[in-house]
């Protein structure tokens, strides 16, 4: 039985070109800043994104961290989404490790923050309050690309209170693929930037942070101090160009297979698609009152061989990527046919 993974597109696996460009890759040391292949990749990245320096992270978890912990001294705040991966899946690092306090705001179902929520959320200069110093958003939020409109006026409200901004994109080409736009319009809201290339781009690790010169030279001394300086590490930063290079032009064909699994999933009376239409590569259900429950329909998908997560407080999540055709969403939809037609004639 094939197995359909829908968890994620952190499941993709990478292509035979991407594991020949990786042997072919030329090595140094990257703590000496000898490794050419990351040094390519890194001003690669800096000039895709329109910002000074770039630095590679061995992860998206690592890359927001060092941001959070470049921007914020200790007991000043960062305001993050109360539905942000920064906020609920990074164990708050910054936090603990850095004394950076966080003040969360209500995610928008656009994926928002916003605007008036933010700016009470600032403090004012007063003794008794956590210095206001960073605002973090994330860009695709739960597949959802932040408008053209609302990063503008986000950037308006951040330098009228002398805030930075944060982007949290590891989903950044897919933002500006829905928005037809490039990834420097979507990075241009934010003075620091992380993108992941191990999610639709399907490398098997790797992140960027990207900012100013300075920034990005205080982020490579917390690099070192988080255990993330990496040696021969051109090996992981050729699969990054690799995905550069191939893997970007494709992710339509996953925002069109996800569009057409939201299109078929919305015949079923037994669950509420949250957008029939989604602008990216993630579809979001919940289970309507009286059908079956979640976590009854993830096991019987699973034994079905279709993989599928659940966020709290949001639904089951399906993620489409390179690994899923639109013959597996033709499967996947067949599944669900078969477990609702098995649960109405058990009613
Ligand atoms: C929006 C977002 N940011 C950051 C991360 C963290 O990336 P990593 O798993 O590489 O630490 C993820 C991971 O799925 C993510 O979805």
């Amino acid at each position: 039985m094939k197995i359909i993974d829908l968890r994620s597109d952190t499941v993709t696996l990478p292509p035979d070109g991407m594991r020949a460009a990786m042997s072919a890759a030329v090595l140094g040391d990257d703590v000496y800043e000898e490794d050419e292949t990351v040094k390519i990749l890194q001003d690669r990245v800096a000039n895709l994104l329109g910002k000074e320096a770039a630095l590679f992270v061995p992860s998206g978890t690592m890359g927001n961290l060092i941001a959070l912990l470049t921007h914020c001294q200790r007991a000043e705040q960062a305001i993050v989404g109360e539905g942000a991966h920064i906020y609920l899946f990074e164990q708050n690092g910054a936090n603990w490790l850095g004394g950076v306090s966080f003040k969360s705001v209500l995610n928008d179902r656009d994926g928002s923050l916003d605007l008036k929520s933010v700016e009470s959320a600032i403090n004012v200069d007063n003794v008794h309050f956590a210095k206001t110093k960073l605002v973090c958003i994330e860009n695709t939020w739960n597949g959802h690309p932040l408008s053209r409109h609302y990063m503008r006026d986000l950037n308006v409200l951040t330098k009228n209170h002398g805030l930075l901004v944060h982007l949290d994109g590891a989903r950044i080409f897919n933002a500006a693929l829905a928005l037809n736009t490039s990834v420097q319009y979507v990075a241009q809201c934010a003075d620091s930037v992380q993108l992941c290339f191990s999610k639709g781009l399907s490398a098997p690790v790797g992140s960027i942070l990207a900012g100013g010169h300075q920034f990005i030279a205080q982020a490579r001394r917390h690099r070192k101090a988080l255990g993330g300086g990496m040696r021969q590490v051109g090996v992981l930063a050729a699969a990054c160009l690799y995905s550069l290079d191939h893997m970007i032009d494709r992710l339509v064909e996953d925002h069109q297979t996800a569009a057409l699994l939201a299109e078929e999933l919305t015949q079923f009376p037994q669950i509420e698609v949250e957008v029939a239409s989604p602008r990216t590569n993630m579809v979001f259900f919940k289970c309507v009152k009286d059908g079956i429950d979640e976590a009854s329909l993830i096991v019987e998908l699973k034994h079905l061989g279709i993989l599928v997560s659940s966020l709290p407080n949001v639904g089951i999540r399906l993620v489409t990527h390179y690994g899923v055709t639109p013959e597996d969403i033709l499967a996947v939809v067949a599944a669900f046919s078969k477990i609702f037609s098995k649960v109405s004639v058990a009613r």
